[in-house]
């Protein structure tokens, strides 16, 4: 069974705007999340940009950028649309839910099942994040050799466009069981790189933009807390730089 399927809570609202507006840049730019900090290239109809609806965030299921028997002889119309419409909207059901029983932990300040919660949220987000992202990453009008920018940093970051197929279909057979293979930007050395996610669940949540991070490993903490390492979190928020966080979100947004 896909995964996906599974999720099965209640839609939170559904703001109108939510798949308006066109992606920038900085928002097409994000990570694998905190835990594995590599940045990802989120393409698509401004499905990250998040609506606010009286002050909540909620997810709806974008449509598909074509006819479901648009890629027939590649995909038939029956496999996209139980794919489409049954285990993508599963995430988006299981992101919402999600989000909704979070609002209620932080109501009631009771955080006993926030590891399951923060597990959650990782795997419905990135299925809906990749999900959309795989929609758009295949078109009727599809195929043949990439031009302009793209072609130049896939000469230099894979040496062409014949080594970037070669790699990106061997690393991508090569992914476990859910898996993905990724063609991502990453900005730090500003070049291309070719990733694979294997449980996608792994509490990295795909596209997302970090903000402000704490090191947990025990090199960061272990000469002055031992053991303490709940004393080292709490005492972070004494030393926290808002202002560069501030920064952070206004370039991403
Ligand atoms: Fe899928």
């Amino acid at each position: 069974m896909h995964e996906g399927e599974t999720a099965n809570h209640g839609p939170r609202r559904t703001p109108s705007d939510m798949e308006s507006g066109a992606m920038n840049r900085r928002q097409a730019l994000g990570c694998l999340g905190a835990a594995a900090a590599i940045p990802l290239v989120a393409t698509g109809s401004g499905f990250l940009s998040p609506a606010r609806a009286q002050g909540q965030v909620a997810y709806t299921l974008p449509p598909l950028p074509y006819e479901k028997n648009a890629l027939e002889g590649f995909l038939s119309a029956e496999i996209l649309e139980i794919h489409h419409d049954k285990h993508h909207a599963g995430y988006v059901r299981g992101l919402n839910g999600t989000l909704t029983k979070l609002e209620e932990a932080r109501a009631s300040n009771d955080y006993e099942a926030i590891k399951a919660l923060t597990r959650a949220l990782a795997f419905h987000g990135s299925g809906h994040v990749l999900h959309t992202l795989y929609w758009n990453s295949m078109s009727p009008q599809g195929g043949g050799e990439p031009t302009g920018r793209l072609r130049e940093m896939m000469e230099s970051s894979f040496g062409g466009v014949e080594s970037f197929q070669a790699h990106f279909k061997a690393a991508t057979k090569k992914a476990e069981a859910s898996g993905w293979g990724i063609l991502a930007y990453e900005p730090l050395g500003g070049r291309l790189v070719i990733l694979a996610a294997e449980s996608h669940q792994q509490m990295g949540l795909q596209g997302c933009v970090p903000l402000l991070v704490c090191d947990v490993w025990e090199h960061a903490y272990y000469l002055k807390y031992q053991n303490r390492r709940a004393d080292y979190v709490d005492r972070f928020m004494e030393v926290v730089n808002w202002d560069h966080a501030a920064q952070r979100l206004a370039e991403a947004e």
